[in-house]
């Protein structure tokens, strides 16, 4: 997963393929030799991953066709707005119908909407978000496999359980071999077709043994690629980019320059904005965002967050709940209001209608139980299962209680599935830039 299903190549304006899913049409960007006219292909982040035998693509698509129609008319009953919401404010219904005709959305009425309270309001905010979420993207949900590769950091951001102020922490580092074997498993045998190699700031891999990792990879398995191990340097990502690296995960954390700082000592915002920009401009596809319920943080903040995302050309947004780390500095904050979550994540969906996939992050699912549900029904379309091996993940300690710490990937792949399916949606993600 991404479970993608193959696509058909119908035209190829140089290095532009055209490719048809069950009649709808869709852009990649070709990555490979050798495609031509007629070819079936994976293409993932707007990528095109790689060709695949006829046979084979065929029986996959007869396989999915039928499931493929139901799962769309199971989600396209789930997110028809039902006419509810009479006894919502004026305010906020006009707001919302701004956004059902695609107008921008202004700051003001994105803090409006922040700091709504009334509960039939709030629903028809999330009601409003599905609805756009299934007008634009359709019943697609991105599953995108997460590797964490080391848990060694250098860096002492204060909400952070793998940050350097969490001494009790014991620490793993796998080696190339082990992260080359782990991420071909997860694609071959798993299928996963997008896949995120992510590390705490860790020294103890140069740029060029992570070249090489992504380089074998690629050679053995194929697969979108993202990397995230924070502050590489811009050269870094441009060797990352070259050993065959397409999307760069990094959270901005928050907008807030004066919060910024006070949480990461010795580094600052606009450091970690440029490392994004630049990422871009290499042809990185963007997955950003921040932190929801920092100490300190206001309404005000989020909603910059989320003009800050969509400013970065952020394809994923991934926000989630900071919860309190005993390690950290911060052990003593209040983890924030579930709802707080499922609303930036509405809010996403209401300022990038058309474009955002919008993550329903695991420290979402840590903080509520039911979050991929709630989630994917308020704007969101996609989920994160992780990868890691087993006896690692528990010392991936970024937050208390992580969910999924010791569940495996076969459980989680099931589970995911199961509740995709009940909502009408479709492990795969078709929107390609
Ligand atoms: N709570 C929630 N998320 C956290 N992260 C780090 N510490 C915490 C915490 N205490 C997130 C950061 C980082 C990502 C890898 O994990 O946003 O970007």
């Amino acid at each position: 997963m991404c479970f993608a299903i193959p696509g058909k190549v119908k035209r190829i304006d140089d290095k532009i393929v055209i490719v048809d899913y069950y009649g709808e049409e869709k852009k990649a960007y070709n990555d490979i030799d050798n495609v031509v006219v007629g070819d079936y292909v994976y293409a993932q982040g707007g990528y095109v991953i790689n060709r695949v035998p006829s046979e084979e693509a065929e029986e996959i698509l007869a396989v999915w066709r039928e499931t493929f129609f139901e799962l769309q008319e199971v989600d396209l009953r789930l997110s028809r707005l039902d006419g509810g919401g009479a006894n919502v404010d004026s305010k906020t219904r006009r707001i919302l119908d701004r956004a059902l005709e695609s107008k921008p959305v202004h700051k003001e009425d994105l803090l409006h909407l922040m700091d709504l309270t009334d509960p039939s309001a709030v629903e028809l905010l999330f009601k409003t978000a599905n609805f756009l979420r299934q007008k634009y993207l359709k019943n697609s949900c991105c599953i995108h496999g997460i590797l964490e590769i080391s848990s060694y950091c250098r860096e002492a951001c204060a909400y952070c359980g793998l940050s350097a102020h969490h001494q009790a922490l014991p620490r793993y580092r796998m080696t190339p071999d082990e992260i080359v074997n782990t991420a071909v498993e997860a694609i071959q045998d798993y299928q996963f077709r997008a896949l995120v190699l992510q590390s705490g700031e860790d020294p103890g891999y140069s740029i060029a043994e992570l070249a090489e990792v992504i380089r074998k990879i690629r050679s053995r398995a194929p697969a979108f690629i993202l990397v995230s191990f924070g502050e590489v340097g811009i050269d870094g990502l441009s060797e990352l980019f070259r050993a065959g690296a397409r999307g760069l995960l990094m959270r901005f954390e928050t907008s807030n320059p004066r919060l910024y700082a006070k949480l990461h000592p010795g580094s600052d915002l606009d450091s970690r904005i440029l490392h994004i920009r630049k990422a871009y401009e290499m042809g990185y596809l963007i997955i950003s965002g921040g932190l929801i319920g920092l100490p300190g943080q206001t309404h005000e903040d989020l909603v910059n967050d989320l003009f800050l995302a969509k400013e970065l050309k952020t394809e994923m947004y991934s926000f989630g709940p900071f919860l309190p780390h005993a390690g950290t500095p911060l052990a003593a904050s209040r983890p924030v209001d579930q709802i707080e979550v499922l609303k930036v994540l509405a809010l996403a969906r209401l300022i990038d209608p058309e474009q955002a996939r919008v993550l329903v992050t695991t420290a979402y699912e840590t903080l509520d139980p039911n979050a991929r549900r709630k989630g994917l029904l308020a704007g969101a379309s996609s989920v994160m299962l992780n990868v890691t091996p087993l006896a690692y993940r528990s010392r991936y300690d970024l937050y208390p209680d992580r969910m999924y710490q010791n569940t495996s990937l076969e459980t989680q792949i099931n589970e995911t599935i199961t509740l995709l399916s009940g909502l009408g949606r479709a492990p795969m993600d078709l929107g390609l830039r």
